[in-house]
């Protein structure tokens, strides 16, 4: 059912020096940043030849990536996104499965729909799915 692996999100203290790493140290097309207010959260991507990484910055007191910040506070991988055809189809096979879908699919930052699964039921994974 999952095809490619989309990207790979990183949870990041401070959005500007970790962009000017990728780019300027490691040397990678960083894109610009753009806030995702439904989601809370400021993202950057950075195109790499097989796959992106989104590095994810909080937006707003309540966003959800204030608390793996603080857990976090040097930041760390937050979720990995694999790629779905269908996402209504994904999500039912997953919850007849047992899987927890993590609320309602929503439309992310790519402007596709996704939806995330509970860590607990993937080794400790939060998992978004993006149909594309
Ligand atoms: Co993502």
């Amino acid at each position: 059912m999952i095809g490619r692996l989309n990207h790979v999100a990183i949870a990041v203290p401070d959005l500007d020096a970790a962009a000017a790493q990728y780019r300027n140290t490691l040397g990678a097309n960083v894109g610009p940043a753009q806030d995702e207010p439904d989601h809370g959260v400021t993202v950057i991507f950075i195109e790499l030849p097989n796959t992106k990484i989104e590095l994810l910055y909080p937006l707003g007191d309540d966003s959800p990536i204030n608390g793996f910040l603080a857990k976090n506070p040097a930041g760390g991988i937050h979720h990995i996104c694999y790629e779905v055809e269908d996402i209504t189809v994904a999500r039912d096979h997953l919850v007849a499965e047992g899987a927890r879908v993590l609320g309602d699919i929503k439309i992310g930052a790519h402007n596709k729909p996704v939806l995330f699964l509970h860590p607990k039921d993937f080794n400790g994974t939060l998992i978004e799915l993006e149909q594309v």
